[in-house]
């Protein structure tokens, strides 16, 4: 959601403003903008739709010759997706130009104000006040300004600052919304998230809430919000720019699909040492672990998915009750939350605005927070006790795949690892658990090799306008996700019911042709899923059924079958959540979709 970039340095700013933009396009967006300093001061222009438009209304860039520049992907949220509404903003003398990401939510008093004192308003945008702000402090110092008008403002922002009359200095400053610098030689740059940034640098100082960074093309100096110089350590970015492109595949998403069983080795290989599971980020004490009476898991989206598996899985294993909650419903109703609470929030990228919310509200009454994140240094990550990485390498298709099966995994490695701890496994049953948990990744990529039937599936499905997806127990979590995951790319309606709730309201939905997807994985309950296949079926539908591999039963009600391969009940959802990713991938591509880029969704909901 909202994507920022800025360069300073000695070649020419736009091209690479907008080859950053274009790396930030899967965070969602629907108008771009750029802004140069040129010899006759700030340039800017924007564009609503792709960045296509902008490159082309730029031609590649080149309209705007110099070489310190801000750039802008817009997630609209106040005011429509126009090029008026689009960022950067400018001071009404366009000597100063904004680019803004988050929810400025005292605009509408500073814009009162500011129109008292005469400022024009072009925009329906919170962030103008912004540009204005910053022309009213700016008094030949634009640090000074910077701390005047960010000490002005509530809500979230991160910002990035061009001036007119201050030749090759940017500047950056954060507060609740994602921003790093990246620091080159010569050269120096600042963007939301490392994707726009790792062609260039892979050296980073992430920014913490309330600081500013002062950038030219030889220093980068970071200022609290009181003007007082930090120290700040670079981190050098793990990852390479093969890890932010497509690599031959057609989408991003096909790619990360394709990518999970080496994202899952990643995740589970550095934490299962001889046979035992090691989580040595988590640093909960024994006394500690005694004294937690309940686990709560929130998460929005696919997180929340992930964490509806992780319910069933600690619950089952730990003997502790487990509530997973969605944040945004978690954070406005008065949770039963004390120092015996663990708090498991699981995000992809670790900024969504929902979740750090609920995080904030269960850590303020006392709860120890463990976060199962995936970016580092975002700001879940820091705000956690404890952090579990789930090093799935960097996301950019708007649907999550590997984000959300790492997720899983660490989920299921977590569970394994507390019930060990609380004394609830014995020996046999915690080596079986481990040595499952050490199959996870030629277990996806079974899953995905027995399918090869999934594009004639799709084909088969694509042009129905409503699909039910049902399941039981781990199934039901399992269908979840698969249901969000072709209703987020394909925009077929489709909706996940537990199968024991079809008959309270479901059923009446059910007529000739209806498709269904029963997932009947999960073993102990195979034989009451089979019963709701028979009640669908008797009502006209079509079942697309997914079932474990080597089960015959199936074919007696289904039309036609996913097979996944077997392993620790507890641990189906795995294999069963990827080839119904690959479903919905190949339903969109049928549908001819804007697969990575699904209409108005975002990577990172860092907006309430
Ligand atoms: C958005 C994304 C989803 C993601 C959800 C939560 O809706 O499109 O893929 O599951 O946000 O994001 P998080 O980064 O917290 O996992």
């Amino acid at each position: 959601m909202c994507g920022i970039v800025g360069f300073t340095g000695n070649q020419n700013a736009a091209p690479i403003l907008l080859d950053g933009l274009k790396k930030l396009e899967y965070r969602g967006y629907d108008s771009a903008g750029i802004a140069v300093l040129g010899e006759e001061g700030i340039h800017m222009v924007k564009a609503s739709g792709r960045i296509q438009n902008l490159v082309e209304k730029t031609q590649d860039g080149a309209a705007l010759p110099g070489s310190t520049g801000i750039g802008h992907t817009r997630w609209a949220t106040h005011g429509e997706p126009t090029d008026v509404n689009a960022h950067p903003h400018m001071s009404n003398d366009e000597k100063i130009a904004i680019v803004h990401n988050g929810i400025i939510e005292n605009y509408a008093q500073l814009r009162e104000e500011l129109q008292a004192k005469g400022f024009q308003f072009k925009s329906d945008t919170d962030t103008e006040v912004v540009a204005h702000l910053m022309d009213l402090y700016y008094e030949g110092d634009l640090k000074k300004a910077v701390l005047k008008t960010i000490s002005r403002l509530e809500g979230a922002y991160a910002l990035g600052i061009l001036c007119a009359e201050e030749k090759g200095r940017i500047i950056a400053a954060r507060h609740a919304a994602p921003l790093i610098v990246g620091v080159g030689i010569g050269e120096n740059y600042f963007a939301s998230d490392v994707t726009a940034l790792v062609a260039y640098t892979k050296n980073v100082i992430y920014l913490e809430d309330g600081e500013i960074a002062d950038i030219t093309p030889e220093s980068v100096t970071v200022y609290d919000s009181l003007g007082k110089a930090q120290e700040k350590t670079v981190t050098r970015i793990a990852w390479d720019i093969a890890a932010a492109e497509k690599g031959g595949y057609d989408h991003f998403m096909l790619k990360e699909i394709m990518e999970q069983p080496n994202a899952i080795k990643s995740t589970i290989e550095p934490r299962i040492k001889d046979g035992e599971v090691v989580l040595d980020d988590f640093s909960l004490t024994d006394e500690e672990l005694k004294n937690i009476n309940k686990i709560m898991i929130t998460a929005c989206g696919s997180a929340y998915y992930a964490g509806s598996v992780g319910k069933y899985v600690i619950e089952d294993l730990c003997r502790i009750p487990v509530e997973a909650d969605l944040a945004s419903e978690l954070r406005y109703r008065n949770p039963l939350v004390d120092e015996h609470t663990l708090l498991v929030v699981v995000s992809q990228s670790g900024e969504t605005a929902d979740t750090i919310a609920a995080m904030k509200e269960c850590k303020a009454r006392g709860a120890r927070v463990l976060a199962i994140v995936n970016v580092v240094g975002s700001t879940i990550a820091k705000l956690a006790d404890d952090v579990l990485y789930t090093w799935a390498g960097p996301e950019i298709a708007v649907a999550t795949t590997k984000g959300y099966t790492t997720q899983v995994a660490v989920l299921d490695l977590l569970a394994v690892y507390l019930a060990r701890r609380l004394g609830r496994l014995d020996d046999q049953r915690y080596r079986a658990l481990v040595k499952a948990i050490e199959q996870f990744p030629s277990l996806v990529q079974r899953a995905i090799d027995l399918n090869p039937n999934l594009p004639a599936l799709a084909e088969k499905y694509h042009g129905y306008n409503d699909i039910f997806f049902l399941g039981r127990n781990l199934d039901y979590a399992a269908s979840m996700e698969g249901s969000l995951k072709l209703k987020e790319i394909s925009y077929l309606h489709s909706e996940a019911y537990a199968a024991g709730e079809l008959k309270h309201g479901t059923i009446a939905l059910i007529e000739k042709d209806r498709p269904v997807i029963a997932l009947a994985c999960y073993e102990r309950l195979f034989d009451k899923m089979m019963s709701n296949i028979k009640e669908v079926k008797a009502r006209g539908a079509q079942v697309l059924a997914v079932a474990l591999e080597g089960n015959r039963q199936i074919f007696a009600e289904a039309d036609d079958v996913i097979f996944v391969p077997q392993t620790e009940p507890l641990f189906n959802t795995l294999p069963e959540v990827v080839p119904l990713q690959l479903f919905a991938y190949y339903v969109a591509r049928a549908n001819g979709c804007d697969i990575d880029k699904p209409k108005n969704l975002a990577k990172s909901v860092t907006v309430e």
